[in-house]
C-alpha cells in the first residue's frame, strides 16, 4: 500500500471576544468543505482550527465583565466548538493559544529569534489599533483612524522589542514574485506587493508592557509577546514545533493553504513568512484571502446589530442550506450578500427541488414499480450516454476546481448532474413505460442509472453537505461512496433495496419564514441599539475643575477652507484666532459645504496637540456637537463674541 499524501489546511484562529457570526463561520465551512473533499480522494488530512485568546482585546472585555481572563475565554471558546459542531465542522486538532505546549513553543520561538539577532529591545510611540490587535504609523492613520476597521485608535508608548522585519524583506518579495499562487487571489498580492512591502517594510513591535494578558517573554518577564506573533505561531505549534513531539509538523509542513478572510492577509503573507524565514522553515503554500460577508447595507459587525447568528439559521433550516449557502452563492475571493429571501428561494429551488425531488421520485418509483429492488441495467440505450458521461466525468472537474478552491464552481459541477438527471426522467418518462409489461427491462435500467447518478452526486456531496450525503445513502441504500468508484458508472448492486423515507428538505414557505426571520432581526437591532444608548448616555468619570481648565477654548474666524484631497470626511480650515493664523482639519465634510463656513466664527480647542490627518497638519479641534449615531452635526456657535473670546 502507497502511503497517503499529507494535506495541511486551517482556518485562522477565532478571538473568543464575542459570538461568532455567520462571516465567521464561512471561513470554517470553506476549510471543511475542502478538508472532506480531500479526505475524499484519499489524502492524510489535518484540519486545524482553534482560539487566539490572548491580548488588550479579551483583557479589557474580561475586566468589564469582572471575571479573569481566562474564565472569560472558557465559556466563549466553549460556544465556538458548539458551533462547530452545529455546522458539522470536521476538525482534526482545536488549538487554544492559551494551551501549554503552544504558550512554551512560542516562548522558545521568540527566544530563538532574540539569541540570533532578529529581535532587539528599544521603546515603541505610536498608535494602537485595539479592535485589530495592530501597531500603526502616525502617516499609515487614515482620517486618524485604523486604516483597516476605521475605528478610532490609541496612543501607544512603552519600551518593547522589535523584530527586524526590513531584514527580509527583499526575500519576501522575490518569494512572492517567483511563487505565483503564494497569495491568491491575484488581487491581494498586488496589494500587499504594492501597499506594504515596495514601499518599505519596518520593523514591528512585537512585545507590549502595559497589559499582561499574554505570553510572557521568558527573560524580561514585564513583557507579554504581541499578540499576533504568538497566534501566528499556532499553524506549527499544533503540529508540536517546538516540543518533544514533532512528528506531525515533520508530517504536515508546510501548509498547504491558510484560509483567512482578506482583513488579515497582511499578517499572514508579510508577518508570518518572515518569521518563518528568521526560524529557517519552509514557507506555506498558498494563502487565500475570500472576501466578506455583506449584508443589505453593508458589512456585517456587532457594532452595526446587523450580523446574522448562525444557531438562529441552522435552527430554522438545518445546517446544509446554511452550508450550501455559504459554499455556492458567495463567489470565493470575492465580497458575497447574504439575504434571507435569497436564502430561502434559493434553499427551494436547488435543494427541495432539484436535489429532494430527484432523490424522492428515484426512490418511489422503485418502491412501485420494483417493491423497492434496483434492478440490473440490461436495457441500455442511447439516450443514457449524456448522463452516464456526465455521471462519471465530474470526479476530474471536481478534482480541478477543488485544487483550485473554486468550491461554487465545484457545486455547478455537481448541480449540472442533478438537473442531466431530472431532464433525463422527462426524457424518458418512467410511468410511460411502466404501463408497458415489454418494457419493465428498460424501465429497470432507467431506474438503475438514476440511482447510479445519484450515488455518485452524494458521494460527492459528502464533502459539502455531508448530512445530505447521508440522508441520501441511506434512503438508496448506497454502499459504495469511495472515490475510486465515481470514475465509473457500475457502483450499486443490482438487487439492492431501496427505503424512500421523509424529504430530505422541506420546502419552506417564503412569507411565513420572511416575516419570522425580520421579527428577530428587528428585536436584535432594538436590544443593540438600547445597549449602544445606554453606553453612550452614561456620564464620563468626574473631572476636577482644574482638569477642565486644562482646555484652551477660543472663538476662532474660518478664513479659508476646502476639501481634503481623496477624502470625504475631511475638510481644511484656515482659522484666525485674533491675530495668530493657524490650520486645522476637521472631520465635518458631510455636514458643511467649504463656502458655507467661510467668514463664520466656530470654537477651536487651540491647545490640542498638533495631528497630521492625510498628511495635512492640524493645530486644534472645531467643537461640535453631534447625535450619538452622527446623523446629525452642527459646529459650536459662539454667537456675538468677538474672534479671539476664550469660552469657558
Ligand atoms: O482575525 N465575512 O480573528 P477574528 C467573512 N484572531 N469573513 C469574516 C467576516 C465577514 N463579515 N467577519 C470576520 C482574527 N470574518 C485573528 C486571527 S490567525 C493566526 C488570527 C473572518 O475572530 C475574518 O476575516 O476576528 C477571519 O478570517 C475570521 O473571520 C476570524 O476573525
Ligand atoms: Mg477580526
Amino acid at each position: 500500500m502507497s502511503e497517503k499524501k499529507p494535506f495541511y489546511i486551517t482556518t485562522p484562529i477565532y478571538y473568543p471576544s464575542a459570538k461568532l457570526h455567520i462571516g465567521n463561520t464561512y471561513t470554517t465551512v470553506a476549510a471543511d468543505a475542502i478538508a472532506r473533499f480531500k479526505r475524499l480522494q484519499g489524502y492524510d488530512v489535518f484540519f486545524l482550527t482553534g482560539s487566539d485568546e490572548h491580548g488588550q482585546k479579551i483583557q479589557r472585555i474580561a475586566e468589564e465583565k469582572g471575571v479573569t481572563p481566562k474564565e472569560y475565554v472558557d465559556g466563549i471558546v466553549a460556544g465556538i466548538k458548539d458551533l462547530w459542531k452545529m455546522m458539522n465542522i470536521s476538525y482534526d486538532k482545536f488549538i487554544r493559544t492559551t494551551d501549554d505546549y503552544h504558550v512554551t513553543a512560542v516562548q522558545k520561538i521568540f527566544k530563538q529569534l532574540y539569541d540570533q539577532g532578529d529581535i532587539y529591545k528599544s521603546s515603541y510611540e505610536g498608535w494602537y489599533c485595539t479592535p485589530c490587535e495592530s501597531f500603526w504609523t502616525e502617516t499609515q492613520l487614515q482620517d486618524g483612524k485604523c486604516p483597516d476597521c476605521g475605528r478610532p485608535v490609541e496612543k501607544a508608548k512603552e519600551e518593547a522589542y522589535f523584530f527586524k522585519m526590513s531584514k527580509y524583506a527583499d526575500r519576501l518579495i522575490k518569494y512572492i514574485e517567483d511563487h505565483p499562487h503564494f497569495i491568491q487571489p491575484e488581487s491581494r498580492k498586488n496589494e500587499m506587493l504594492n501597499n506594504f512591502l515596495k514601499p518599505g517594510l519596518q520593523d514591528l513591535c512585537i512585545s507590549r508592557t502595559s497589559f499582561n494578558w499574554g505570553i510572557p517573554v521568558t527573560f524580561d518577564e514585564k513583557h507579554v509577546i504581541y499578540v499576533w506573533i504568538d497566534a501566528l505561531s499556532n499553524y506549527i505549534t499544533a503540529l508540536g514545533y517546538g516540543s518533544d513531539n514533532d512528528e506531525k509538523y515533520k508530517k504536515y509542513w508546510p501548509c498547504d493553504v491558510h484560509l483567512v478572510g482578506k482583513d488579515i492577509i497582511r499578517f499572514h503573507t508579510i508577518y508570518w513568512p518572515i518569521m518563518l524565514m528568521a526560524l529557517g522553515l519552509e514557507l506555506p503554500k498558498q494563502v487565500f484571502g475570500h472576501g466578506w460577508l455583506l449584508v443589505d447595507g453593508g458589512k456585517m459587525s456587532k457594532s452595526k446589530g446587523n450580523v446574522v447568528d448562525p444557531v438562529t439559521l441552522v435552527k430554522h433550516f438545518g445546517t446544509d442550506p446554511v452550508r450550501y449557502y455559504l459554499l455556492h452563492e458567495i463567489p470565493f475571493g470575492a465580497d458575497g450578500l447574504f439575504n434571507n429571501e435569497i436564502f430561502i428561494k434559493k434553499v427551494n429551488s436547488d435543494l427541495v427541488n432539484d436535489l429532494g425531488n430527484l432523490v424522492s421520485r428515484t426512490a418511489a418509483m422503485i418502491e412501485k414499480y420494483f417493491d423497492g429492488a434496483i434492478q440490473p441495467p440490461t436495457a441500455k440505450e442511447e439516450i443514457d450516454s449524456e448522463l452516464i458521461d456526465l455521471a462519471i466525468g465530474l470526479s476530474e472537474k471536481l478534482n480541478e476546481d477543488i485544487k483550485n478552491l473554486k468550491i461554487p464552481e465545484a457545486l455547478d459541477h455537481i448541480w449540472d448532474v442533478i438537473k442531466r438527471a431530472n431532464k433525463y426522467i422527462d426524457e424518458t418518462t418512467p410511468w410511460i413505460l411502466a404501463k408497458d409489461e415489454a418494457k419493465k427491462e428498460r424501465l429497470g435500467t432507467v431506474l438503475y442509472n438514476l440511482v447510479e447518478a445519484l450515488r455518485i452526486v452524494s458521494t460527492v456531496l459528502s464533502a459539502f453537505l455531508p448530512e445530505t450525503s447521508e440522508k441520501i445513502n441511506k434512503q438508496l441504500n448506497i454502499e459504495t461512496t469511495t472515490w475510486e468508484s465515481i470514475a465509473s458508472f457500475d457502483g450499486t448492486r443490482a438487487g439492492t433495496k431501496v427505503q424512500k423515507g421523509e424529504a430530505i428538505f422541506p420546502r419552506i414557505d417564503l412569507d411565513a419564514t420572511l416575516e419570522e426571520l425580520n421579527k428577530i432581526k428587528e428585536e436584535q437591532a432594538k436590544k443593540i441599539a438600547e445597549a449602544k444608548k445606554s453606553e453612550a448616555k452614561a456620564i464620563k468619570p468626574e473631572i476636577t475643575i482644574d482638569d477642565f481648565d486644562k482646555l484652551d477654548l477660543r472663538v476662532v474666524k474660518v478664513l479659508a477652507c476646502e476639501p481634503v484631497k481623496k477624502s470625504d470626511k475631511l475638510l481644511k480650515l484656515k482659522v484666525d484666532l485674533g491675530g495668530e493664523e493657524r490650520q486645522v482639519v476637521s472631520g465635518i465634510a458631510k455636514f458643511y459645504k467649504p463656502e458655507d463656513l467661510v467668514g463664520k466664527n466656530v470654537v477651536l480647542v487651540a491647545n490640542l496637540k498638533p495631528v497630521k490627518l492625510r498628511g495635512e497638519l492640524s493645530e486644534g479641534m472645531i467643537l461640535c456637537g453631534a447625535t450619538d449615531d452622527d446623523s446629525k452635526l452642527f459646529a459650536v456657535n459662539p454667537g456675538e463674541l468677538p474672534t479671539g473670546s476664550t469660552v469657558r
